[in-house]
């Protein structure tokens, strides 16, 4: 696998759109002086509703696209659907390491005390085969319930521009997790969506003080360090997003970015 040798070299972070500044702000705490290009396929948001061939043609074609043009030292997809379904296609075809988002199912088997563990995420995600997987492996002996919430991804990135959280989208959210069979006794929900995150404290509001929640940002982070440990890093100009469709008149959004060290949006 290439290694790289150029301090400038970026981690490029990819996702449909703004969740994973969630995985960002990880990155951030332990590698302060990465450069760090954002990808957001903006243009093919939301990848939750469409297919498994659709969103593997989509995030193959762009990775293969943007690590040509911006040779990045390592790749990570913050983004749960594009990975639980394209990884290791994507591995396949890059020469540097790919990092991917997977729902944190094994870390919730650790928390839960009640046995039951509430899944959020989209609905391409629920139906992999990789989260079967992962239940499987490190839930097997508990209960895990999964539902789909598109319109978080919605309202995570509507808040991102600036727009009020509508209140009852979250509850209801929830709720779907709740009125499930057994769904009362849910105390560990693994946000599955790296947008869900970004919602965490009106999520918090809705399930109540005694539900914990967990992701996968902070192990991500931890991954991408131990990958580029005793790697260079420098800066030869300031961090950016880039976008697959143009949205530069939105200010708020730029100042979301910016306040996440994205000095600037590109179209990709
Ligand atoms: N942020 C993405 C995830 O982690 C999905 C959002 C979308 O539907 O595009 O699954």
């Amino acid at each position: 696998m290439a290694v790289s040798s150029d301090p400038s070299s970026p981690i490029l972070l990819f996702d449909s759109g703004v969740g994973g500044l969630s995985v960002l702000a990880e990155i951030r705490k332990l590698l302060p002086d990465a450069p760090v290009i954002y990808a957001a396929d903006n243009a093919g948001l939301p990848y939750g509703t469409k297919s498994e061939a659709q969103i593997a043609a989509r995030v193959s074609g762009l990775l293969g696209r943007m690590t040509e043009r911006f040779a990045p030292r390592l790749v990570c997809i913050a983004c749960n659907t594009a990975s639980t379904i394209a990884l290791g296609m994507v591995r396949d075809v890059l020469e540097i390491p790919v990092v991917g988002t997977v729902p944190a199912i094994k870390p919730a088997a650790t928390f839960t005390r009640t046995g039951t563990i509430g899944l959020l995420g989209t609905e391409a995600t629920i139906r992999q085969a990789y989260v079967d997987r992962l239940e499987r492996e490190f839930a097997s002996d508990k209960h895990l319930l999964r539902a789909a919430a598109p319109e978080l991804v919605e309202a995570a990135e509507s808040l991102l521009r600036g727009n009020p959280v509508n209140r009852a989208i979250i509850a209801d959210a929830a709720q779907k997790l709740r009125g499930m069979p057994g769904g009362e006794k849910i105390d560990t929900v693994v946000l599955a969506c790296t947008h869900f995150p970004l919602l965490e404290n009106e999520l918090g509001e809705a399930f109540g003080a005694d539900v914990r929640f967990v992701h996968g940002a902070q192990g991500i982070a931890r991954r991408i360090a131990s990958l580029t440990s005793g790697q260079m890093f420098e800066r030869a100009g300031p961090d950016f997003a880039l976008f697959t469709r143009d949205e530069a008149s939105c200010g708020t959004l730029a100042s979301a970015l910016a306040r996440n060290g994205l000095m600037r949006m590109d179209v990709f």
